[in-house]
């Protein structure tokens, strides 16, 4: 994390006493943390309140009319004493000294609005020297996080739950490192299992070599639908016996791949490692990129092993009919019994996430672990984590399951099944056309296409990370695109006027820090600073509910108010001194929307 203590010096600039660090509080980093700080002060010198119940006390109303922050005076616990009544008795003696503008109770809330000195010269300069480091906290400084995401199956569609969990993922691999931790970004492939025999046997009588190296994820998935086919007619035609020889073909050669025969295993290799080649450009499209491609067939038979068996020496496995089975109801009556070993042997997906999670803590000794699942899949999430409970591993409690929702409806426009890819081409197609639709802004742009990618790429992000993760949502392409409303194309809408009003201003935009921000006098500009300063709690309140939606909201809001200062704050044809000054306001805002946006991990563009 990159050291810029400047606000602390900022703060000493303007003669302002600095108050005490509270535990938990970061005030070199959050402006609204010396506020805390201040207020905690303050208060417990009336109430006499310990600080250590004050400081967390302090909540974010949900609108600024009711202040910046806080206090609900039952959360002080102060016995037999009428909370409004002391509400309005410390509001009105509150000393609001440089930091504070007004101090109101209402009820029994105390809430505090921040001094508009404090507002132009503390937080709007703080935005401006800190930057793209402005949201920065060290919460998670010394700690490590994995966070498992994407996660598709080779050779089978990367379907819209891969989606959701590419897109929610990559946010907060994004997030945990803004704020502090050392993060490692994992892709548990579905690499393993008897498709790649289907797959093989399909890659003989269908595939193409050729098409395999230009296009490999679409090529296989092409060849497993025919040979899937194969088997589904032989089966049919069979009779009773339902028999394909393609099948039995495909387990034989996946029988091959389990015991090691070299040719099978060079072949299984060649598609995993050309469908990974063809991944890592996807997510780049997406600004993701792994720390490693992991996967079902990296989790070794001795660690499988060595699960079952220390399993079975806790006496926790019993047998039924030569497979292995876990009861966990006596644990915990919703997670039922669990197959862990087939009665010929084979191993599945829940003995690979068990030994898999092991294997993992005794390389990367990590602090927290994050699988980026889907709902869909709670039920397995929640016995595995059981069960590694269940063998004592003091770390398992540091496992945490983030789920979603299903998205329904998504498909390309023509209603074909899609890999992210398909999807992302035909939204770069849409969204070209809307642009087309004003020639005169159409050619003022460099690279059009290039332009049309990344809003295009903003509209499926977006309409993905705005309602709560557990939601369900309908895929809906015009909905997405639209400029109006609350979408991706919107954002950008919104960054690219910012960023024209910095093109277009007539005044210096080096020194913007030094400007004289005092002439900001006027309400929209308290307000757009106000909501600035909150950007860096936002980030704290999304890395504890693991909600993209958090900053989604957060952005929109910054987008709404910052608009309504266009009709007021004008850059253009007002003197040097106070068009610099409007400008530090509006640069300041684009920094924001710009963190914002690439926590999301969206790229913001200048025109558009
Ligand atoms: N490949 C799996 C699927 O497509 C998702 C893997 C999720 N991660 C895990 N550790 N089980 O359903």
């Amino acid at each position: 994390m990159t050291e810029v203590q400047n606000l602390t010096k900022l703060i000493g600039q303007l003669g302002f006493d600095e108050p005490t660090h509270q535990p938990g509080s970061y005030p070199e980093f959050n402006p609204v943390d010396v506020i805390r700080n201040y207020i905690t002060e303050e208060l417990h010198k009336l109430s006499n309140v310990d600080k250590s119940i004050i400081f967390p006390a302090l909540d974010c109303p949900n609108t600024l009319d009711k202040g910046d922050l806080i206090v609900p005076i039952p959360r002080l616990r102060i016995k037999g004493a009428n909370p409004a009544n002391l509400a309005k008795e410390w509001a009105e003696n509150f000393p609001k000294g440089n930091y504070l503008e007004k101090v109101e109770s209402q009820g029994p809330f105390i809430q505090f609005f921040i001094s508009k000195n404090y507002l132009t010269n503390v937080v709007l300069k703080d935005i401006l020297i800190r930057n793209e480091h402005y949201g920065e906290l060290p919460l998670g400084e010394g700690k490590k996080v994995i966070v498992e995401f994407s996660s598709p199956n080779i050779a089978k569609p990367f379907h819209a739950g891969h989606l959701r969990s590419t897109i929610i993922g990559g946010f907060l691999s994004n997030l945990y490192e803004k704020l502090g931790w050392n993060v490692f970004r994992l892709n548990y492939l579905g690499d393993w299992g008897k498709q790649f025999g289907v797959l093989a046997v399909g890659f003989e009588r269908y595939g193409s070599q050729e098409k395999l190296s230009t296009d490999p994820i679409n090529h296989l998935f092409e060849v497993y639908v025919k040979i899937n086919k194969d088997i589904t007619e032989e089966k049919e035609s069979s009779g009773e016996s339902q028999t394909s020889k393609t099948d039995d073909d495909a387990r034989a050669f996946f029988r091959r791949m389990e015991d090691g025969d070299p040719d099978a295993i060079a072949l299984w290799k060649k598609f995993r490692e050309l469908s990974i080649e063809k991944y890592i450009d996807t997510y780049a499209r997406l600004n993701i990129k792994y720390d490693l491609y992991g996967g079902e067939s990296v989790v070794s038979k001795d660690s499988m092993d060595t699960a079952i068996e220390s399993l079975e020496a806790k006496k926790l496995v019993f047998e039924d009919k030569g497979a292995k089975l876990i009861d966990l109801k006596p644990f915990n009556k919703k997670l039922g019994k669990v197959l862990v070993e087939k009665s010929d042997g084979t191993r599945l997906y829940m003995s690979r996430d068990i030994a898999g999670a092991v294997e993992r803590y005794e390389k990367y000794k990590f602090d927290k672990m994050i699988y980026v699942i889907a709902s869909q899949q709670d039920l397995h999430t929640a016995q595995f984590f059981e069960i590694l409970k269940l063998l004592d591993y003091p770390w398992a409690k540091d496992l945490v399951h983030v789920n979603f929702g299903l998205v329904q409806g998504m498909s390309t426009r023509k209603g074909t099944v899609v890999f992210l890819d398909t999807i992302l081409e035909e939204t770069q197609k849409e969204m070209l056309k809307v642009m087309q639709k004003n020639e005169a802004k159409y050619a003022q742009i460099e690279d059009p296409e290039k332009i049309a990618d990344l809003i295009g790429i903003s509209a499926v992000m977006i309409q993905d990370m705005s309602g709560k993760r557990i939601n369900n949502y309908h895929f809906s392409w015009d909905r997405m695109l639209s400029f109006e409303g609350d979408t991706g194309p919107y954002l950008q809408y919104a960054h690219s006027r910012l960023s024209s009003v910095a093109r277009n201003a007539k005044v210096s935009k080096d020194n913007l820090q030094e400007a004289n921000t005092d002439l900001l006098v006027e309400d929209q500009a308290f307000h757009l600073i106000r909501l600035l300063s909150q950007y860096p709690d936002v980030l704290a309140r999304a890395i504890k509910n693991h909600e993209p939606s958090t900053i989604v909201t957060y952005l929109f809001k910054l987008t709404h108010v910052v608009s309504s200062c266009y009709d007021v704050l004008w850059v253009a044809g007002q003197a040097e001194e106070l068009a610099t000054a409007r400008l530090a306001l509006y640069v300041a805002t684009r920094n924001v929307i710009n963190n914002g946006m690439r926590l999301l991990g969206l790229t913001p563009v200048e025109r558009m």
